[in-house]
């Protein structure tokens, strides 16, 4: 890797355990399933990272292969917080595949794996047709194998748990598998894409303009309850997320918060908690 970023954090455990943080690899790849202007974009998608990432020696795909060996080497259980595909290809598709297939990992969904453009269907909803974001959703759901809603795995007496807030807020049913998680009882670390920090996600908007985007009032309330709920729980010992491309900390919020810069420029973020 180009950079390993190294995050302690002390919560008693007798048995220290390893999280590798692995996010936003922007997998550009197309392939001859895909038509002429999915070419384009993914070819004008791959020179904007290749500069973004200070020209990376290696592809995305060779840096997330390159991940899940540092992380069985280091005995840490990988977790991957969206934005592994850059666009909705089927060359993206495929190479999600050659990468991802039997192996263990934590997955949370970003919000490029839904894009078949250069925005967000939530975003620009004249780009794509009215249900391609539920269709494609339910589309990748079915043709891979892990959870791309919220998900949990219990390591070492700790709760790791991912919270879909890939389309810019929390979803009803990442509240719900919140509330679920905290009945558990156990110590939790929350694994996101979009920062906790990140204002959007706790927005209500009251003015008309919002509209254009296509949040409704209940989705911006019930992501503004999800935020309320993580901030307020004791049991929530740290949150990670990627989306900013950027390392930022936040060690002092509530829970402490730590941004993981892209792997697509060769960097990860390996959490050892004791
Ligand atoms: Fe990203």
């Amino acid at each position: 890797m180009v950079k390993i970023l190294r995050t302690e954090l002390d919560l008693g455990l007798e048995r220290p355990i390893k999280i590798l943080h692995i996010t936003d690899t922007h997998i550009t790849e197309s392939n001859d399933e895909d038509d002429q202007r999915m070419k384009d974009l993914i070819e004008m998608r791959r020179k904007t990272f290749i500069k973004e990432g200070n020209y990376a020696p290696r592809t995305p795909q060779e840096y997330l292969i390159e991940a899940f060996e540092l992380a069985e080497a280091e005995g840490a259980y990988s977790v991957l917080t969206g934005d592994i595909t850059d666009l909705n290809s089927a060359g993206g598709r495929i190479a999600l595949h050659e990468c991802l297939d039997g192996r263990e990992f934590l997955f949370t969904a970003g919000t490029h794996e839904f894009q078949r453009s250069s925005c967000t269907p939530k975003c620009c909803p004249l780009e794509e047709p009215g249900t391609y974001y539920e269709d494609t959703r339910a589309a990748l759901q079915a043709e891979f194998p892990w959870n791309w809603d919220s998900d949990s795995r219990v390591i070492g007496g700790i709760n790791l748990v991912t919270l879909d807030n890939s389309q810019g807020f929390f979803t009803e049913d990442a509240y719900g598998k919140l509330q679920c998680e905290i009945e558990k009882g156990l110590p939790m670390i929350l694994f996101m894409h979009v920062p906790l920090t990140c204002e959007t996600l706790k927005r209500v908007p009251h003015v008309a303009p919002y509209e254009f985007y296509r949040f409704s009032q209940e989705e911006y309330e019930i992501s503004r309850k999800t935020v309320d709920l993580i901030e307020s729980c004791p049991m929530v010992k740290a949150t990670f997320a990627g989306h900013w491309h950027c390392e930022s900390l936040y060690p002092d919020h509530q829970p402490p918060t730590f941004v993981t810069p892209g792997t697509y420029a060769g960097i990860v973020r390996l959490i050892e908690i004791k």
